[in-house]
């Protein structure tokens, strides 16, 4: 069916980026408040975990086949030609502290993608992977990185102080969002506070929600699910009460099912409508739909355990900027991006006594 899609993508051009003068201080920023997230939860956990998106709910092994009938302009980077990835998996939720289930927030997906061969992004010539990194809406909460540091700063604020006053807080805004979506529309800002309902995580759609070179193209991309098992979980509500209920429903599903999804493309055709700096808007998909570039399959297995998944998650490190050019990231949240996953990684690795190079290989998992 894709072989009959036409589009007329917009090619890049370096001036639909525009790097403000002051990028280096928000960087600065973005690092220092990220790094007092880490201090504090390091010393409580006697560990150190992700700045942010701390708790994982599964990490999964599988595969990812790129489509065979393409249409031309979507054979680009690693979608131009045949091909299947080794890929794992790291589902999470957004805050930097690890907390009960009952405090429901944004839900994210990382996906690792092995043996991608391509010119790289970043001065690591022996890395041969692709990063993939979506939460489960179409856009960033804010338009630029310069805008998100004061949301960043109230979170690190309230990091590891008030779990209970966050669950009050989150049953609250639960209320709120089922009042907004019964108005008629979501709220972005309620969801990124810890106002998501308490559904299963595999039910979720993905999003890069911002964009990345597609080739000669731009693209956004999202993560659905197709495999029947996975859809039924749409909005499947999770049993209340249970501290980690979003990783035990993901055990449960992977001791027998298969999980099937289809990676997909939105390319950029209007850079009005579309654009590449303004993280906040959604692309609209009358004027450009997702289009399914490849498939991503997950067969039964153990998704969590306690014993020596921390571990191999230590040395995982996943970033928009692990990956070759042909993907490179757009825009100012991506630019930012590109230097805080190494610094919260270098510090995780660095206490925890990890090695520091880049896992290439599933073995090595
Ligand atoms: C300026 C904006 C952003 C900042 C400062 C930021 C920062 C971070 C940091 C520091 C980490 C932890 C890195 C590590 O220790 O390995 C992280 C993880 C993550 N981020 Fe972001 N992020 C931003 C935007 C986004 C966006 C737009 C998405 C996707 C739509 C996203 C998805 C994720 C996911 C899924 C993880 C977990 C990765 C894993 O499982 O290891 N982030 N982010």
């Amino acid at each position: 069916m894709n072989a009959t899609i036409s589009l007329t993508p917009l090619i890049y051009r370096p001036d639909y980026e525009k790097i403000q003068d002051d990028e280096g201080d928000t960087l600065k920023e973005l690092v220092e408040t990220l790094q007092e997230i880490s201090d504090i939860t390091s010393k409580d956990y006697g560990r150190a975990v992700r700045s942010v998106h701390a708790k994982p709910h599964g990490l999964i092994r599988g595969k990812l086949t790129i489509k065979r009938d393409l249409p031309d302009f979507l054979k680009q980077g690693i979608f131009a030609s045949e091909g299947i990835y080794p890929a794992i998996m790291r589902f999470s939720t957004s805050p930097g502290d690890i907390m009960h289930d009952s405090v429901s927030t944004p839900r994210g997906i990382a996906i690792k993608l092995m043996g991608v061969e391509g010119e790289r992004l970043t001065g690591e010539p022996t890395s041969r992977t692709q990063d993939f990194l979506m939460v489960n809406g179409p856009a960033f909460l804010k338009p630029d990185a310069k805008s998100f540091v004061p949301g960043l700063k109230l979170l690190a604020k309230t990091t590891d102080k008030a779990e209970g006053l966050k669950r009050v807080f989150s049953a609250v805004l639960r209320g709120t969002e089922r009042l907004i979506e019964r108005l008629g529309g979501e709220s972005p800002t309620i969801k990124s506070l810890g106002g998501h309902p308490q559904t299963n995580i595999l039910g979720e759609t993905f999003f890069t929600q911002v964009p990345l070179l597609y080739g000669k193209y731009m693209a956004k991309f999202s993560l659905v699910p197709i495999a029947p098992e996975l859809t039924a979980l749409k909005d499947a509500p999770l049993e209340a009460g249970k501290e980690n209920g979003i990783r035990e429903a993901v055990s449960a599903f992977f001791k027998t099912h298969t999980a099937k999804w289809e990676l997909r493309a939105q390319l950029c055709t209007n850079i009005e409508t579309m654009p590449i700096e303004d993280a906040s808007v959604v692309w609209p998909e009358v004027e450009s739909p997702y289009i399914a570039v490849a498939t991503l399959e997950a067969t039964p297995q153990v998704s969590w355990d306690d014993a020596t998944f921390p571990q191999i998650e230590d040395r995982l490190t996943f970033s928009p900027w692990n990956g070759v050019q042909d993907h490179r990231p757009l825009g100012s949240v991506m630019r930012a991006r590109r230097h805080v996953y190494q610094s919260s990684s270098n510090f995780r690795k660095q206490f925890n006594g990890c090695p520091m190079t880049e896992i290439n290989a599933l073995e090595e998992v």
